[in-house]
């Protein structure tokens, strides 16, 4: 068995949307980074992301404002410190985005702000509604353009390096046991050369977004594959409130394009929910705030509807407002939509919910800090706290910025507690054949997302629960023994973290008993008193 080689890097990055090169463009100020990306650089969420970034900077705005919409959104669940740090941060997180050359939207000499469910103001700063490919380009090209920072796309990382790897014996740590164990690295498949290499570094940042991909309706993209989350709980990190996965009301309905978001701004501009039936308004029938109520209650009220009468979808309509505001507010949307025969300025759009992001992920602290020395966790993999049982809007982008920055700065601080990496074995491979069976892995791929959707969605029961709990069992034996058997695939390793991230939704689903948030289990239909998180501890 082979040693691996040392890197010469300092710390390893796992992730190139926002929260990844947020923290590699500040370490890169005393620290040589190395980022991974699955794919493509730009094949995050973050890209993709439409509406915007949630920041006070209205006069008549406040942070207790912006706390308290993010805390009733979260359904009291949140983390109030963690709240107040992001919040607090956000202006700041925004002027540096713009010297970085951001082009955010302006009117008569000031920031344009938008509005979006569960806000109380009008607080998202935006670029059109394609905010996430601006903000993706700036940060690539200053990461691009940084001595200090590597980047290399088509790497998926496959598991961490920990003590466990060692060559020298050293105590398998990686369980969890309050001391923590440590983390070295990754070992990755470099996807052009299907060969396994090992990263080290004294610190490990997972930046690998969410898990958005277990669902088959989603508007995540297809890497959304709960990479980090299922790493980090292999390696003995606590995971926590995976049960709270948020469904956007507003996907476009189309046999063909199956995940394009309709951006929460055009209700928060005035666009309406109507029934496709009979015209009616039917938002006020639930909620006093209508359209612009929380996610979880718009996307809710949207699947009720759905269900009792028995609809393909509800129609979003912003045509009675002047086809010049809405061509000038949603550029990218109209000329989409347009390119399918659909004129929002005269017709409504079909739309459904569909998942959207992942509010759980590994447990981490104010720093980014997890339960594995030397190991971060930042952005949609993680659960610092701030979306509690449910994200507020354009909240997200936001905990990328200011958690990215945090976690770079604590690791800088600390540098001289990280020690250097050990000796660590090499991947070895000498047990295993290629895969003459792939379409195991198509098979499961799909039967998984489609009992995640109907079981495990919208509205939940202790039985569908049950049932999920049940296949995935099945499933999973299934995936190791291939797993253990065959070369890794790209293909495969999603699989395998698909399969653990199931897991933990729905070890948490069944945990919970009561509804909260996105949490909605027709058996518990009552909230609880007190707001407690489901932490999920590896054994
Ligand atoms: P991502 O941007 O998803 O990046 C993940 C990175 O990790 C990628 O580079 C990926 O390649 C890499 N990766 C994953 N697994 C591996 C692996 N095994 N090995 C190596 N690399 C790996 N939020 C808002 O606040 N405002 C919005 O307007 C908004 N709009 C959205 C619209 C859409 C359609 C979607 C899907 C989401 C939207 N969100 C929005 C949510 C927000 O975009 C995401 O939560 C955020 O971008 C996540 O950033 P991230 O850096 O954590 O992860
Ligand atoms: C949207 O534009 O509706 C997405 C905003 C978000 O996910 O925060």
């Amino acid at each position: 068995m082979g040693l691996a080689t040392l890197t010469e890097y300092d710390v390893l990055i796992i992730g190139s949307g926002a929260a990844g090169l947020t923290a590699a463009l500040v370490l890169a100020e005393q620290r040589k980074v190395l980022v991974l990306a699955k794919g493509a650089l730009d094949g995050g969420s973050t890209s993709w992301a439409q509406g915007g970034i949630a920041a006070v900077l209205d006069e008549g705005d406040t942070f207790e404002d912006h706390i308290r919409d993010t805390m009733i959104a979260g359904a009291g669940l949140n983390r109030r410190e963690t709240v107040e740090f992001v919040v607090e941060h956000a202006p700041e997180a925004i002027r540096r985005l713009a010297a970085l050359g951001v082009p955010f939207n302006h009117e008569a000499g000031a920031l344009h702000l938008t509005r979006e469910g569960g806000h109380s103001h009008r607080r998202i700063v935006h670029v059109d509604d394609a905010t996430g490919f601006a903000v993706h380009e700036a940060l690539i090209t200053a990461a691009r353009a940084h001595p200090n920072i590597t980047l290399r796309p088509n790497m998926v990382a496959i598991d961490l390096v920990t003590d466990r790897h060692r060559t020298d014996g050293h105590a398998d740590r990686g369980r969890w046991d309050k001391s923590g164990g440590q983390a070295w690295g990754v070992y990755a498949l470099d996807e052009t050369t299907g060969k396994v290499e090992c990263f080290l570094a004294r610190s490990t940042i997972l930046a690998s977004g969410g898990a958005g991909r277990t669902y088959v309706f989603s508007t995540a993209p297809r890497g959304a594959t709960g990479d980090g989350i299922a790493m980090a709980w292999r390696a003995g990190a606590r995971v926590s409130n995976m049960e709270f996965m948020q469904f956007h009301p507003t996907c476009l309905y189309n046999l063909e394009v199956k995940n394009l978001l309709i951006t929460e701004a055009v209700r928060g501009e005035g666009g309406h929910l109507l029934l496709p039936t009979t015209g009616e308004r039917f938002m006020p029938r639930f909620d006093p705030r209508a359209e612009l109520a929380p996610r979880d209650i718009v996307a809710r009220a949207i699947d009720h509807e759905i269900k009792r009468l028995g609809l393909d979808y509800v129609h979003l309509d912003i045509s009675h407002k002047d086809p010049e505001f809405v061509r000038h507010h949603f550029p990218n949307i109209y000329e989409r939509l347009m390119t399918l025969g659909i004129d929002m300025t005269r017709q409504p759009i079909p739309v459904v919910p569909a998942q959207h992001y992942t509010c759980g992920g590994v447990l981490i602290d104010q720093a980014g800090r997890t339960d594995l020395g030397g190991l971060y966790a930042v952005g949609e993999c993680s659960e610092s706290g701030l979306h509690g049982a449910n994200r507020l809007a354009s909240n997200s982008l936001l905990e990328c910025f200011v958690f990215g920055d945090a976690a770079a700065r604590d690791i800088l601080a600390r540098w001289d507690d990280f020690a250097p990496p050990p000796a660590i074995r090499a991947w070895d491979e000498s047990r295993v054949t290629d895969s003459d069976e792939e379409v195991v892995i198509k098979q499961t791929w799909t039967e998984l997302r489609r009992f995640m959707w109907n079981y495990v969605g919208i509205v939940r029961t202790n039985k569908r629960l049950e049932r999920a709990a049940h296949r995935i069992k099945l499933l999973k034996n299934e995936v190791n023994e291939y797993y253990g058997n065959f070369r890794v695939t790209a293909d495969l390793i999603e699989l395998r973290n698909l399969l653990q991230t199931a897991d933990l939704i729905v070890k948490s689903a069944r945990a919970r008993r009561e509804s909260r948030g996105l949490h909605y289990n027709e058996d518990y239909p009552a909230t609880l008193p007190a707001a407690r998180d489901t932490v999920l501890v590896p054994n």
